[in-house]
């Protein structure tokens, strides 16, 4: 498995505009757990929100190595690597101070359950630990969101602890908000 952060910022806006992004966004069984189902997305909505990132976001999106296969002359298959975008991953708001920063993620629904939001997450966390010198790393994910839970988990997240009865989700009433964090271990001040 091979995933890459590619910083996107109000410089590099335009490679945004993918109907498979905006799709994403728009998407009930994507956007479920997410405040933006309240908001319809369009290309101009995303240009203002990255246009707009504070100085302490950093937005990348999440490229996945992906084989193509095609056939050799010879008639037999063979693999071509092929870079795709699989979906967006946020660091922030980062408090510099404290050391501390929030994960949010989303991976395109055709490239869910494949182990990309795993090695994105680890991918970040290791940006925010090495480069960034943080401390900490959490996010909040809903009691229902099972395949972000994981993923977190997958990537060396643990539950800290849960902000009960949080959100209302249509159909299933309110839910627990789960925070699960990670910390920098190899920093000298941990404890
Ligand atoms: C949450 C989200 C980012 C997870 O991304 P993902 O790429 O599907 O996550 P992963 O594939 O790395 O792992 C999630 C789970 O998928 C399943 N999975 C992983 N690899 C798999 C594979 N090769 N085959 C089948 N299932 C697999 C597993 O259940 C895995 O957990 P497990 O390894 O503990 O069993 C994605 O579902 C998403 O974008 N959801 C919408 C937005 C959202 O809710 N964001 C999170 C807000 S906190």
């Amino acid at each position: 498995m091979n995933v890459k952060l590619i910083p996107i910022s109000s410089l590099n806006v335009n490679p945004l505009n993918s109907d498979e992004y905006i799709n994403a966004l728009n998407d009930h069984e994507c956007n479920k757990y997410l405040e933006i189902r309240f908001h319809p997305q369009t290309y101009d909505t995303v240009k203002e929100y990255i246009e707009n990132l504070p100085d302490n976001v950093r937005f990348f999106k999440i490229v996945a190595d992906i084989k193509k296969t095609s056939l050799d002359n010879d008639g037999k298959t063979k693999y071509l690597p092929g870079d795709r975008w699989v979906g967006n991953i946020k660091l922030g708001p980062i408090n510099m101070w404290h050391k501390f920063a929030e994960i949010g993620i989303l991976i395109f629904p055709t490239y869910w359950h494949k182990g990309y939001g795993s090695e994105a997450i680890k991918e970040v966390s290791n940006y925010a630990f090495n480069v960034l010198h943080l401390h900490k790393c959490f996010a909040g994910c809903i009691e229902d969101n099972i395949n972000s839970i994981r993923a977190f988990k997958n990537a060396g997240f643990e539950e800290e602890y849960r902000i009960r009865s949080q959100y209302y989700i249509n159909g299933s009433g309110h839910k627990d908000d789960v925070v699960l964090s990670k910390f920098n271990v190899n920093e000298a001040t941990w404890r």
